[in-house]
Order: structure tokens, then C-alpha cells, then sequence
């Protein structure tokens, strides 16, 4: 690409030279931060879908081409040869972690699995139908008042501690939100299990009954979590920048990601599509008649379009493989997963779907696979958080470290009342 080191813009008749930013993968941008100052002109960008909020060299998304890459390795990769903690390393830090650097993780994450025992009085504090995104976000919160030697990280040290305590500890919040929400009593980690086998162990063991999955469950969880592990400048992951922009603790920033993760339009369109799927099985709806009424906008297809992908969501791709080779291990047959792929097929061969360039995305098949093991709908959104939490970590490190970080404080066109002077009540 022949690089122009600068754009022209023509206002008012005066012209002024923008820089222009590129990417090593032929990503180019440019670089309005003197715009106001030299023009007194902002731009308008309503969900800043043209809009750059940072350099990042954490993942990169090709829309077009339905290109995913954590640090370069293809998502593809990573899948089907890497495990989530060794994810999340190379995620957080960088590189690919060595043999050793994956055995000391690993035991910062088995020392870090428990929960202070003050912390389960949250759970008491929610309703039994309390949804998990709650519990969650609030319990994520108070862990930085349990850890207030983290709540202001200064090195290296400090973060591989918080990172784990994080992505450690935010298994047995979700489980034990769940545990509490189906009455039975918490079942604390095991330090001898694996990150995903432990998670499970804390979901479906009861006492003096061990959960033993096979372990083409704990791939297929593992799958799961690797998959959703970053995907750049996603809205929950803005919004964990936003507020650690503010020099916010790592604690409450991952606390706010949730949030914004939990709204159908992201990560909760998860548990969306299943009760997407359920509601054709139950009204015995023909796909044909729904995808009508999705056309005449009466509702979305969940699970579908994207905001970054103009192609098939790698991630997709993956999930669907998943959730078929983990029905025919469990020798389980799912009705939704048919509705699914039939759905599939009919809007990938239809033209409002084609115009607009909707493909399945990430959520469309997650949510079989977490059905086809055991996992409650309301928790759907909670297991992408927790698969999640790595790229947030990341991405708040890298803009902890950014010397040109800058407070997230974003202009506006106002268009409300001009000046106008108060009126007192009697004359209202
Ligand atoms: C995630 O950003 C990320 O990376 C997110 C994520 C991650 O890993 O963090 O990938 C995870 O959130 C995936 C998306 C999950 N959400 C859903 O599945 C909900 C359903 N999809 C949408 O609502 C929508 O596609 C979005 C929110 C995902 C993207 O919305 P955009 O980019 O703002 O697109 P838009 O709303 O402007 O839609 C463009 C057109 C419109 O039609 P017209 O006005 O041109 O006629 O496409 C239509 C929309 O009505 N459209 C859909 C549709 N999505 C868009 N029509 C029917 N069904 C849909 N799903």
C-alpha cells in the first residue's frame, strides 16, 4: 500500500493535514486528535462504528475475511491446541507461556480459588431469582475490597496476581451464584483439578457425590472459553477501558465490563438465541414464517449480524463443529440444534440476510453446547464472562502501561433549548 503520511480536509475553505495511522495489517486510520483545535469541528460517529479508541496489539479482527488472531495465532489454533489458562497468558502477557511460566499460573490460580468466606454473604443479599449477571458484576466489585493491596497495581507482579485471582475466583462466584439459585449448598473448588474440570466440579457435585465429566465435556467448556476469550474493541471491552481510563481499580473496571457484556444486543444474545430456539420448538413455529417476521423487523435473529464481521464469525464456525461432535459423544439429540442449523441455512440463502451481510455469530451455537452440558440459560451470559475476563485483564494492562493514556471523555453535538431564563412556579 503506498502510504500517505497525511489526509486533506477542506472546512470552511481552510484545509488542514490530518496524520494518517497504519497497522501492520493494512489497517489505516486517521488521526484527528488536532481536529477541534484547529478547526473547532468534532466528528459524529452515534456507536462509533468508524471510530478508533486506541492502538491495540492484543487481537486482530478482519471483518471481511472472518479473521480472528489473539496476539497473531490464528483463533482456529488456539482452539484446537491451546488450553484457556494458556490463553489467557499469552493474552495478558504477550507470549506464549513456557512450561514453567504455565505450572507457576496455574498455581497462583489453585492458591487463589476460594472465596473470602465474608464474600458468600452476597449471595444471601440476592433473591433466589437474583440473575447471575448481577450476582456477578456486585461480587467482582467487592473482591477489590478483599485484595486492597491490588487495587492499585504497580508492576508486573502485581498483575499476574490480580489476573489471577480474577480468572480464578470468577468461577466460584458464577458457581456458587448458581449453586445458590437451585438451593443447594456451595461446593467449594478442588485445588487438584483443572481450571475448566473444577468449574465443573463446583457446578454439579453435591456433597459426598463427585461430578467426574468425561472428558470430552471439559474440551468442549474449555473450547468454549477459548473462543470468547478477547475480540478487541467490543463493547464490554470498551467499557472496561472507559473506566480504567479513569485510573478506576482492576476490580471495578471487570465489575462494569459485565454490565455492558450482560444487554441481548452482546454477550447475553447467548441465552437470546436459546430462547429463540425454544420459542419455534415450543409454538412449533416453521422457520420459514419466523425468518418472515424477523424481515418485516419484528424481531431480530439472535445470534446473527455483527458489527465487525461482514463474513462468517470464525468463531462460529467453531462452536457449530462443537456442539455437533459433543451431541454425538454425549449421544444427545437436540431438537434446538436442528431449528438452528435450519435457520442457518435459510438466511444464508436469503437476500434481506445476504444485502445485509448477517452471518451466525459467536453466540448462535454457544449456547448448545453449554445446554448439552448441563448449564441453566440465565447463566449462559455468566460463561461468557468468565471465558471473557482474560481479554479484559488485557486490555486494561495494555492501557495501564499506555504513557499517552488519556481519560475516555467523548464530545457531543448538543441539541437541546438555547439559553432561556428560569421561570418560578407561579408562572408555569
Ligand atoms: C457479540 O463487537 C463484538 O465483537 C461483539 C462480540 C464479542 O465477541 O465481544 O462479537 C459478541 O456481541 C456478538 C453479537 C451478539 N448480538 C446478537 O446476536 C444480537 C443480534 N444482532 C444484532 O442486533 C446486530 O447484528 C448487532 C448488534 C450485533 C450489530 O448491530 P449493528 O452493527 O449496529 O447493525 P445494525 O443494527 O445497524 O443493522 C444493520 C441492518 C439493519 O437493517 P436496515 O435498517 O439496514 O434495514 O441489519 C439489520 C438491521 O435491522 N440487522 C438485523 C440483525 N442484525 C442487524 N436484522 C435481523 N436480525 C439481526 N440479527
Amino acid at each position: 500500500m503506498n502510504e500517505k503520511k497525511t489526509a486533506r480536509l477542506e472546512l470552511d475553505g481552510k484545509v488542514i493535514e490530518l496524520p494518517v495511522v497504519y497497522g501492520p495489517e493494512n489497517e489505516v486510520g486517521i488521526d484527528i486528535s488536532s481536529l477541534r483545535s484547529q478547526t473547532g469541528f468534532i466528528t459524529l460517529d452515534p456507536g462509533y462504528a468508524n471510530t478508533g479508541a486506541c492502538k491495540s496489539g492484543i487481537t486482530f479482527v478482519d471483518g471481511e475475511k472472518g479473521i480472528l488472531r489473539y496476539r497473531g495465532y490464528p483463533i482456529e489454533e488456539m482452539a484446537q491446541r491451546s488450553s484457556f489458562i494458556e490463553t489467557a497468558m499469552l493474552l495478558i502477557f504477550g507470549e506464549l507461556p513456557t512450561r514453567e511460566e504455565r505450572t507457576n499460573f496455574r498455581s497462583l490460580l489453585r492458591e487463589n480459588e476460594l472465596l473470602h468466606e465474608d464474600m458468600l454473604h452476597h449471595f444471601e443479599g440476592f433473591p433466589p431469582n437474583g440473575h447471575p449477571m448481577a450476582i456477578m458484576s456486585a461480587a467482582l466489585n467487592a473482591l477489590g475490597s478483599y485484595h486492597t493491596d491490588l487495587l492499585n497495581i504497580q508492576d508486573t507482579s502485581d498483575m499476574r496476581l490480580a489476573a489471577a485471582k480474577i480468572i480464578s475466583k470468577v468461577r466460584t462466584i458464577a458457581a456458587f451464584a448458581y449453586k445458590k439459585s437451585i438451593g443447594e449448598p456451595a461446593v467449594y473448588p478442588d485445588p487438584n483439578l483443572s481450571y475448566c474440570r473444577n468449574f465443573l466440579h463446583m457446578m454439579f457435585s453435591i456433597p459426598y457425590r463427585m461430578y467426574d465429566p468425561p472428558q470430552e465435556v471439559v474440551r468442549a467448556l474449555t473450547l468454549f472459553l477459548i473462543v470468547h476469550a478477547d475480540h478487541e474493541q467490543n463493547c464490554s471491552c470498551s467499557t472496561v477501558r472507559m473506566v480504567g481510563s479513569t485510573e478506576a481499580n482492576l476490580f471495578a473496571s471487570v465489575s462494569a465490563g459485565v454490565c455492558a457484556l450482560w444487554g441481548r444486543l452482546h454477550g447475553g444474545a447467548n441465552s437470546a438465541v436459546m430462547d429463540m430456539l425454544d420459542y419455534l420448538h415450543r409454538e412449533k413455529l416453521s422457520v420459514k414464517d419466523y425468518l418472515e417476521q424477523v424481515k418485516q423487523k419484528k424481531f431480530r435473529l439472535m445470534g446473527f449480524g455483527h458489527r465487525v464481521y461482514k463474513n462468517f464469525d470464525p468463531r462460529a464456525r467453531v462452536l457449530k463443529r462443537a456442539a455437533h461432535d459433543l451431541l454425538d459423544t454425549l449421544g444427545l439429540q437436540d431438537d434446538l440444534l436442528d431449528i438452528a442449523q435450519e435457520l442457518e441455512e435459510a438466511a444464508l440463502n436469503d437476500d434481506f440476510f445476504i444485502e445485509r451481510k448477517l452471518y451466525p455469530n459467536v453466540d448462535f451455537y454457544s449456547g448448545l453446547i453449554l445446554r448439552a452440558l448441563g448449564i441453566p440459560v440465565p447463566m449462559y451470559p455468566v460463561m461468557f464472562a468468565i471465558g471473557r475476563m482474560p481479554g479484559w485483564i488485557a486490555h486494561w494492562y495494555e492501557e495501564s502501561q499506555d504513557p499517552n493514556m488519556k481519560i475516555h471523555r467523548p464530545r457531543q453535538i448538543y441539541m437541546g433549548s438555547k439559553e432561556r431564563k428560569y421561570v418560578p412556579m407561579h408562572k408555569r
